[in-house]
């Protein structure tokens, strides 16, 4: 089996995980001294967010300097100590590679801005614009940027615009030019050399654009040109290109692609193995669950989702991604999303049990898991002011919202709120004390209220906590290899409220049974009573297994065969 199968990744965004040096912002140093409570959870891999230096536009994913660390999170010296540290303690480092924009800071974007005639001019893509009917200057076509409004920036020096698909200082490359290629290689290069295990590619499949730039759906407004970035034919070509010139030469290296909207067909052709090309892919189709095409802040299917839904969109990525020979990142929450208990499950009076319902189907999936800090205790969404938001998707989304989808600003207001990025972006809840622990002085953004009964420490020290359930549920997904690479096949797959899956390996066999409601239910598992079954791990408590089990409010349980009675009775 494959070593990326057995990983058990924990992302951490460092900006908000711990601060060693009471400036108020996460840093280097605190990683290394949570190291330990990372190992004893049970995870062997750490994906670290981008730490590199970046003007904090988009907050690590504009960068700078891909050879430098962010001052405000240490030195290379720290990090080395850290890589070292980590390793010590028989763990991995996964790092972000953000291949498709460079920051405008970055000295390439600066050489090609200083100079038209410069060599990295065609690092980007500059365009001439057009002019509109009274003879003013326009973008060179209707792109939408990712985070609204045109994705164009004027280049005041010359008559011409730059393409930057997320915040107007995120400069997208140009991946046509083999300059640009290698240029990232030799990043890549520089971390694996350094010993980093691989990396979390971000918006892979959307670095190639279509030639010539045609305009975004019926190409009068504004609109987001999927079908001219997503997975076109030379994404695929170059990350080919990436396998074979960087990535074959590092045995064990481990890749997991980001992208944007990515189609299960695509998923499957980046990561099937003969393809050569990535370890696995996150797809975001259960994140974006009752929202409009336009992704998270499209308001106008109002949130509604029902559990039928969720399963549906699990078993259906589940199933053909298996068929078609690929392999999935599985995630409830990254540092882009909403927190898992308030999105997927509750985040009142069921908040711990939900939270581990959803832990246990993550861990359960095909699939390598990803937990994101603060998960293991059950982090939720947090109150902010709007004067608190600090997310530029945020900020300008909610003016969009007002200016293109006419919403009043209350209504806008309240589908930022719902969504915002920086629910994720709260500090980690160490402990009761002021700040969370999270640092001495007052954090660059706000800390959620309720840290003084949802943190670590007093996490730590109740029976049935939610941590101590994390360390069960990874622990049994170590020891088995049918949750590592086995079969799923759904079980009762009609039923509104329960998913329920079986994961087979050779001779071993499990059979997860999870309550995704608020209420109790009853499902019939008729159809797996050839076996004995017996239970494993139960979020309540341990339960025999009846072919019409009753469940709890988002109960959710583990069987494991013990024997096949259609064998016996033969
Ligand atoms: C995806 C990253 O996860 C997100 O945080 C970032 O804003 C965009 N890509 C652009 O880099
Ligand atoms: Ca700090």
């Amino acid at each position: 089996m494959e070593q990326f199968k057995k990983r058990i990744v924990y992302q951490i965004w460092p900006r908000s995980f711990k601060d060693s040096n009471e400036d108020g912002i996460g840093d280097l140093r605190g990683i290394l001294s949570k190291l330990d409570y990372i190992r004893d959870l049970g995870a062997d891999t750490i994906w670290l967010s981008p730490i590199y230096a970046t003007g904090n536009k988009d907050f690590g994913y504009d960068i700078d300097d891909y050879y430098r660390i962010n001052p405000e999170y240490g030195t290379m010296e720290d990090f080395d100590d850290l890589l070292m540290e980590v390793k010590k303690r028989g763990m991995e480092l996964v790092m972000d590679l953000v291949a498709n924009h460079t920051s405008d800071q970055h000295v390439w974007f600066q050489k090609a801005l200083k100079d038209r005639n410069s060599p990295y001019r065609d690092y980007y893509i500059f365009r001439k614009g057009r002019t509109g009917k009274k003879g003013e200057s326009l973008p060179p076509n209707n792109w939408l940027s990712a985070f609204g409004g045109s994705a164009w920036q004027k280049d005041e020096n010359s008559d011409e615009y730059y393409l930057t698909m997320f915040t107007p200082n995120q400069c997208d490359l140009n991946w046509e030019n083999p300059k640009v290629r290698e240029g990232i290689h030799d990043i890549m290069r520089f971390w694996l050399d350094k010993g980093v295990l691989g990396f979390r590619m971000d918006v892979i499949n959307t670095i190639a654009k279509r030639e010539g730039l045609p305009p975004a759906g019926k190409g009068k407004k504004l609109d987001f040109p999927f079908e001219h970035i997503v997975s076109l034919p030379k994404s695929h070509e170059y990350i080919r290109e990436m396998h074979e010139k960087v990535l074959s030469n590092y045995p064990h290296v481990f890749t997991v692609g980001e992208g944007m909207v990515t189609s299960m067909e695509d998923l499957i052709r980046y990561t099937d193995p003969d393809e050569k090309k990535l370890n696995m892919m996150f797809q975001f189709d259960l994140h974006l669950i009752g929202c409009g095409p336009l992704g998270k802040f499209d308001f106008r299917k109002g949130y509604l989702w029902s559990v039928k839904e969720m399963k549906e969109i699990i078993f259906n990525w589940q199933l053909q991604v298996q068929e078609g020979g690929g392999w999935l990142g599985n995630f409830m929450s990254n540092h882009d999303q909403p927190r898992q208990v308030s999105r997927f499950g509750d985040d009142g009076p069921f908040r711990r049990k939900s939270a581990k319902a959803l832990a246990l189907l993550n861990m359960t999936l095909r699939g390598t898991p990803f937990l994101y800090q603060g998960e293991e205790i059950g982090m939720t969404n947090c109150p902010f002011e709007k004067e608190e938001w600090k997310d530029f998707e945020a900020i300008n989304d909610y003016k969009v919202l007002q200016e293109m989808m006419h919403l009043p600003k209350f209504a806008a207001e309240k589908v930022i709120q719902k969504m915002t990025r920086d629910h994720a972006r709260t500090p980690v809840q160490w402990s009761g004390k002021e700040y969370a622990g999270f640092s001495a002085v007052e954090p660059w953004i706000k800390v959620n209220p309720n840290y003084t009964y949802i943190n670590v420490e007093d996490e730590l020290k109740k029976e049935n906590s939610l941590i101590r359930f994390y360390k069960e549920i990874i622990s049994l997904r170590r020891q088995s290899s049918a949750l590592q690479d086995g079969y799923i096949i759904p079980v009762n797959r009609e039923h509104p409220h329960v998913i329920s899956y079986k994961r087979i390996y050779n001779e071993e066999s499990l059979l997860m049974v999870i309550n995704l409601s608020g209420r109790n239910t009853e499902i019939s598992l008729e159809e797996v009573m050839t076996s004995d079954w017996a239970c494993e791990l139960g979020t309540y408590e341990m339960r025999s297994f009846e072919p019409i089990l009753s469940l709890h409010p988002y109960e959710a349980l583990v069987f494991r065969k013990i024997k096949s009675l259609d064998k016996i009775s033969k």
